[in-house]
Formats: structure tokens, C-alpha cells, sequence
């Protein structure tokens, strides 16, 4: 098990801070679920508002860009009554040279309870947490390709409600896998889950062979991969992340590997079609699926909301016993 794994446990084996999927065990992922499932009627409320955080900091701390993790975060802050500070990466004083542990320390003796933090290196939440003062809690936003836990909880959220039988499924985690965080928390959940069909598929340039150590299977051949999946996980090319040849143009792409409406019948008939978003039209996903009868792409945002609530109540909430 990885350092990370490690210490976002306590002595008892409850979350401390949430650094990865990896290692958190079937029950207490499940607890989480359950949690989250708790928590989806507050979001659809008129008043979308629970007291758990009342009194309680929370900081998000973003270096690189978000929509959908950055909102859901302080949305999900706010409607358990946290107070929330927000503060972007290229606004705060790393820019002037401020280390980020000067960062961590200065924010922290403000007194606040938890910081999200998203960064480009991986290991970056990680170092935060080995940092942090007591009882101060840390969130991974999205570190590098490492890790995005809540992504991945969201993830098998999303696919539970619609397919409960969760260890029973086939699915196919397609695209850009090298650079994603994303594939990583997704397959540590699904592992932890019990699902034993796991398969990444993708040109050989993206799809890195450690993957094998994860238990999965590679597939290079698109039909092949999708042959009899339950769930199809696209991924965004990451270019901002690629320095070297990786890949042909998206349009290429798209032919090789990209989800239309003739690339999903490859697939189960009644598949979920995920992304995390944000999409890249015509590149990994042709936007008549992206929103068509299988999508459950805005689900996946809309849950990000519940699930975010969850683990901010179980780690500094009256949710924690
Ligand atoms: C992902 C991320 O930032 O890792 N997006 C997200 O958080 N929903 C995936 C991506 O950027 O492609």
C-alpha cells in the first residue's frame, strides 16, 4: 500500500484526510457511498443547507484550473454550513515564491479545519498531509496523474445507482490513461469494490504497461475493449500534460479510438456512457452521445455534490463517531 493509502487512515481505520481511493477497503468506501446517498435530497431541497460544518474552515486551494471539482467543493462546503475561503493558485503568493508549505502553514495559523487542494505534481496533496498541523484535514482536489479520489467516488456512485450489482461488471476505462488521475482513483475504487473486469483501452503511446500491476486489462483495439462492457469511462486527451509525440491530431484520434453513435453498440446495449469532464468534442467523444440516452455524464457533476458533502462530514463533521 502506498504512503498516501497510509495516512489518510487513523489508529481506528477511519479517514483522516482522503489523498486516494487506493486502500480504503470495501467498507469504508461503501460508508461513504451511503453517506453520499444520505446527502443527495439536501442538494435537491429548496433549502439545500445541514449544519454539520457549522463553525468549521475550509479552504480550497486550486493551482491548476477546474469547473466541476472546484464548484462541487465549495458547494458542498457551504450547504454543510462550512465558512469557505477560495483561493487560486495563480493569485496567492506562490507566485512571489512563497513555498507551499509557507502557504499551508500561514493559511493554517488563520485556524482553519480543511484544506482541497488541487496541484500539477503529484505527491502534492500527500505532502500537505504529512504537514498539516492536528486535526487539520486534508482533501485531494487532484494531484498530477496520481490521484482524484472524489472522482473516483463519484465515479462508482454514479455507477452503484444505476447498477448496483457493482462487482459484477464489466468496464472499460477508455483514452488518455496515461496522464489521468482520474483512470488511477477510478480502478483503486472499482478494485475495492470487488469488480474484477477492468479494462483500459487506448493507443499504445497512452496507456501506460504498470497497469498490469493494477489488475487490469489492456486493450489497443477499441471494439475489442468495449466488447460487453456495462459502463464506458471516457477520458479527456490531456494535452496541457503531454511534452512529447504522444499522439496524432483529435480528429485522428477520434477515429482510432473516439465513442460515437456507431463506436457504443460495441458495448452492452445498455451501457452508461461517463466522462469526467470537461469533454473535448469530436476528439474522445462525439457530442450526439456525449448528452444522448446512455449519457450519465451530468449525473457524474451533479453526485460530485453529495459525495464531496460525505467526506467532508465524515472527517469533520458531527457525522464522525
Ligand atoms: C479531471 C481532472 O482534472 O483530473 N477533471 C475533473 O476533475 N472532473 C479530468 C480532466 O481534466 O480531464
Amino acid at each position: 500500500m502506498s504512503a498516501a493509502a497510509k495516512i489518510q487512515l487513523d489508529a481506528h481505520g477511519r479517514l483522516r484526510h482522503l489523498l486516494t481511493t487506493e486502500g480504503l477497503g470495501r467498507e469504508l468506501l461503501t460508508e461513504i457511498l451511503d453517506t453520499a446517498e444520505s446527502f443527495v435530497p439536501v442538494t435537491r431541497n429548496d433549502v439545500k443547507k445541514v449544519p454539520l460544518l457549522r463553525g468549521r474552515t475550509v479552504v480550497n486551494l486550486f493551482f491548476e484550473a477546474s469547473t466541476r471539482t472546484r464548484s462541487a467543493f465549495e458547494l458542498a462546503a457551504h450547504r454543510l454550513s462550512a465558512d469557505v475561503l477560495n483561493i487560486e493558485g495563480s493569485s496567492s503568493s506562490t507566485t512571489k515564491g512563497e513555498t507551499l508549505l509557507d502557504t499551508l502553514k500561514t493559511l493554517e495559523s488563520m485556524h482553519v479545519d480543511m484544506f482541497v487542494i488541487r496541484h500539477g505534481e503529484s505527491g502534492a496533496a500527500e505532502f500537505f498531509a504529512e504537514h498539516a498541523g492536528d486535526g487539520v484535514a486534508i482533501l485531494n482536489g487532484g494531484d498530477g496523474r496520481h490521484a482524484h479520489p472524489t472522482q473516483g467516488l463519484l465515479d462508482v456512485f454514479t455507477i452503484r445507482r444505476h447498477k448496483p450489482d457493482v462487482a459484477g461488471l464489466s468496464v472499460a476505462i477508455v483514452g488518455d490513461v496515461l496522464h489521468s488521475r482520474v483512470a488511477r482513483s477510478d480502478i483503486h475504487a472499482l478494485r475495492e469494490l470487488g469488480v474484477r473486469d477492468i479494462r483500459v483501452v487506448g493507443p499504445k503511446t497512452l496507456v501506460p504497461p504498470e497497469l498490469d500491476a493494477l489488475g487490469v486489462s489492456v486493450h489497443h483495439d477499441l471494439r475489442a475493449g468495449l466488447d460487453g462492457a456495462d459502463v464506458v469511462m471516457l477520458l479527456r486527451l490531456q494535452r496541457e500534460r503531454m511534452s512529447g509525440h504522444y499522439l496524432p491530431a483529435g480528429s485522428a484520434f477520434h477515429r482510432g479510438f473516439g465513442l460515437n453513435e456507431t463506436t457504443l453498440r460495441y458495448a452492452k446495449p445498455d451501457a452508461l456512457l461517463m466522462h469526467p469532464g470537461p469533454i473535448n468534442r469530436g476528439v474522445e467523444i462525439a457530442a450526439p452521445v456525449a448528452y444522448g440516452d446512455q449519457s450519465v455524464i451530468l449525473e457524474q457533476v451533479s453526485h460530485g455534490v453529495a459525495i464531496r458533502m460525505a467526506v467532508m462530514a465524515m472527517i469533520i463533521g458531527a457525522h464522525r463517531t
